[in-house]
């Protein structure tokens, strides 16, 4: 069964562990994650952005795809199933729709209506018992369409938001969606620091988990990080494995153009990275 993500980041907050946040895409990705944190024995959040849902068809097939999964693959670690950068519209299908878990990215408004809008969505959540993830300051880059300026959170707005009651808060502290450029500044341990010391016991979330080095994702769990989202890493290393299996002519022999042997390599190389990350994050054996 689904679960909300309130325990298992309240537990991660006070372990000094994260739990990863990896986003789905289809079947083989939404398998390859479940299972490998069944076999970590570790808590995870599958995330759907706006655009990978409608890539799924719609949220509703989504909830049954991994309903069906929890089910017959007999997944007893706690997960919980997140709408990622969510619109007001987009929290609102994904409520209706059966997930058990929302962010709303109201990054991009004046912060009053930030404010007026996370509010709103609070209640509600509360009502259903679900988590709410909100966002202020933005992460730089670009997700599925979800584009971000990068300036780092101011920590009284954060303030503002957690006071709320939201379940855990995402800020911007210079991080960025996507591969990291090499000029890139590193994360503002600062800001956190900061919004840390104003938000007190609230999870904290690192968006842009992709390529930060080791010291810096130790440094930020330190500092009250208690969520990552990798995103591209899972695609880098599905499209590098898929390359392979295509260069080698492996799809030309035997039957290996039978889509469920081409895309198995990619499945096998997102347990891998999912065990990595999960392994760095701390939560293995934290279900
Ligand atoms: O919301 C999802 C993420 O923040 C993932 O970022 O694609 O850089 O790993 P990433
Ligand atoms: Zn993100």
């Amino acid at each position: 069964m689904l679960v909300s993500a309130k325990e298992m980041l309240e537990k991660a907050k006070a372990g000094h562990y994260a739990v990863g946040q990896f986003n789905i895409n289809n079947l083989e990705w939404t398998k390859s994650i479940l299972l490998t944190a069944q076999e970590c024995n570790s808590p995870v959040i599958l995330g759907v952005s706006e655009g990978a849902g409608k890539y799924m068809t719609g949220y509703k097939t989504v909830v049954g795809m991994v309903n069906g999964m929890l089910e017959e693959l007999n997944i007893t670690v706690p997960v919980a199933l997140h709408l990622d950068h969510g619109s007001f519209e987009g929290c609102m299908k994904c409520i209706e729709a059966g997930f058990s878990s929302i962010m709303f990215d109201g990054s991009h408004y004046p912060i009053e209506e930030n404010v007026a809008k996370t509010k709103e969505l609070v209640a509600i959540c509360a009502e259903k018992g679900m988590s709410l993830e909100a966002e202020v300051g933005s992460i730089g880059g670009e997700e599925d369409g979800v584009v971000g300026k990068g300036e780092c959170a101011d920590p009284q707005e954060c303030k503002a938001i957690a006071d709320l009651g939201v379940t855990m808060l995402a800020a911007g502290i210079g991080n960025i969606h996507g591969k990291y450029p090499e000029n890139w500044e590193g994360l503002s341990f600062e800001t956190l620091d900061a919004i840390q010391q104003l938000t007190g016991a609230m999870p904290l979330v690192l968006h842009g988990g992709t390529g930060i080095p080791e010291d810096m994702i130790k440094k930020a769990i330190d500092l009250g990080v208690a969520k990552i989202n990798v995103n591209t890493e899972c695609q880098l290393a599905f499209a590098a494995a898929t390359r392979e299996y295509v260069e080698a002519g492996k799809d030309l022999q035997g039957k290996g153009f039978d889509p469920r042997k081409l895309l198995a390599p990619g499945a096998e190389a997102i347990k891998a990275t999912v065990k990595e990350k999960m392994e760095l994050f701390g939560s293995v054996n934290k279900a």
